[in-house]
């Protein structure tokens, strides 16, 4: 479906957004794990996290609402049921490799698939360490899905240096980890989004500039309670919005604040961006607060390697930014774009040309200069939600507006987007 988005004059008012995609798996699958009653408070609506509640209730787990809270009836330890069908983890990578962590200590064989965006997206990265600790696990010949994990008699706790920054591969072995009495040590060097660490309440030591994360069945959950802080990738696209339009003022409530994901608002700062943050609180080691932005010029500056990791799923709508900011925008050491939803270099690229932008693509990254603004230009989402925002956002702020098509994947991470914004546009 094309949609097709006007030009905006201003951004004003208040919004208050669905909970953490990231952290919702996390308290999904926690949740499903412990034994007996556990309830989360603002859980993401996205079709994502709906993937991860539909696998969980073909291993056994029931689910109930009660005053717009989740109510979770968890299986407790090596209790799931054997599913009768393939778990479909649909278009989440987040759900398909957690899930596969988990479902290695099991004491049945289970399938995992995904649609055809997943299916594409590598597994190699979870596969390798998993096996290493013994888990049985079958793959496609490209080690893509479907995947196929068999019961083993040998689950090993290992110790595991990251060779990618990712916060799946992290979790996935510490998950298994769970299942073990031994420690299980996950090393990394540049460090990735910490949310498993922090609702799972794990060991974390520094050794010079490396983390070293623990994991044992000591750590394995409990029933509890959960709130989810707003999600801070989809406050972005109005943060970004809110800068860039002509007259902006809005506040964002709860949003999360964690140091690993809140790069997008360092970094937007030291663009010239007036963004303040006030009334921060925090609930399971997670921090949150509420964040006014104000409209105003930008100006390019160096992105550090270092940051990357934190600002992965924000780099689209932080190049838009850029783009409309004074000086090039370019960013590199960020390869790992290629293997997200969409390869969304290309995808960024692709759409870039479209407005008339004079654009350099790298291996690692790529390089904006100029917008030679073209009439009303139709985007490509490339199915990936995170893409359809952003050229969503691009499109209010072009003289003539501008349309997406195939917007509807937006519902991946944030199907109310179209009905925010009309709150806060006017
Ligand atoms: C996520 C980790 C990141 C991120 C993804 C969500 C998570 O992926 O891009 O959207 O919830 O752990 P990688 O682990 O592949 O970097």
């Amino acid at each position: 479906m094309k949609t097709e988005f006007d030009k905006i004059s201003g951004v004003r008012g208040e919004l208050k957004l669905p909970g953490d995609k990231s952290i919702s798996h996390r308290a999904v699958m926690f949740a499903c794990m412990a034994r007996g009653s556990s309830e989360i408070e603002n859980l993401s609506d996205s079709e994502d996290v709906k993937s991860t509640v539909n696998c969980f209730k073909q291993l056994g787990c029931t689910f109930s609402e009660n005053k717009g809270k989740l109510i979770i009836n968890g299986k407790g330890y090596k209790n799931f049921s054997e599913p009768q069908s393939a778990l479909d983890a649909g278009n989440s990578g987040t759900t398909a490799r957690l899930l596969t962590g988990i479902l290695s200590a099991q004491n049945f064989k289970t399938k995992i698939i995904g649609d055809e965006s997943l299916s594409r997206r590598p597994m190699g990265r979870i596969i390798e360490p998993l096996r290493k600790m013994g888990a049985k696990i079958t793959a496609s010949s490209n080690n893509t899905l479907p995947l196929e994990i068999s019961p083993t008699e040998n689950l090993n706790a290992i110790e595991y240096e990251l060779p990618v920054p990712s916060a799946q591969v992290k979790s996935a072995v510490l998950l298994a980890g769970l299942h073990l009495d031994t420690e299980t040590k996950v090393i990394e060097t540049v460090p990735s989004r910490n949310h498993t660490e922090n609702l799972l309440n794990l060991k974390v030591n520094k050794v010079g500039n490396k983390t070293v994360i623990f994991s044992s069945a000591e750590n394995y959950p409990e029933p509890k309670k959960y709130f989810v802080p707003s999600d801070i990738s989809s406050a972005a696209f109005f943060i970004v919005l809110t800068l860039l339009s002509e007259k902006g003022e809005l506040k964002l409530k709860n949003i999360l604040l964690n140091e690993t994901r809140s790069g997008i608002l360092e970094i937007l700062v030291k663009m010239g961006g007036q963004i303040t943050v006030e009334n921060i609180r925090g609930s399971n080691k997670e921090k949150y607060g509420d964040i006014v932005v104000k409209s105003g010029k930008l100006r390019n500056i160096e992105i550090p390697k270092e940051i990357i990791p934190n600002i992965i799923d924000e780099i689209p709508v932080l190049s838009l930014a850029g783009l409309f900011a004074e000086g090039a925008f370019k960013i590199r050491n960020c390869k790992e774009l290629r293997f997200k939803e969409s390869d969304r270099i290309k995808a960024l690229c692709e759409n870039y040309k479209k407005l008339g932008v004079n654009v350099n693509e790298f291996d690692d990254g790529f390089e904006l200069n100029g917008i030679a603004s073209k009439s009303k230009p139709i985007f490509d989402s490339f199915g990936d939600h995170r893409i359809a925002m952003t050229f969503a956002v691009a499109s209010m702020l072009l003289d003539d507006g501008g349309a997406v098509e195939n917007f509807e994947c937006v519902k991946i991470s944030n199907p109310d987007f179209i009905n925010q914004l009309r709150k806060v546009v006017t």
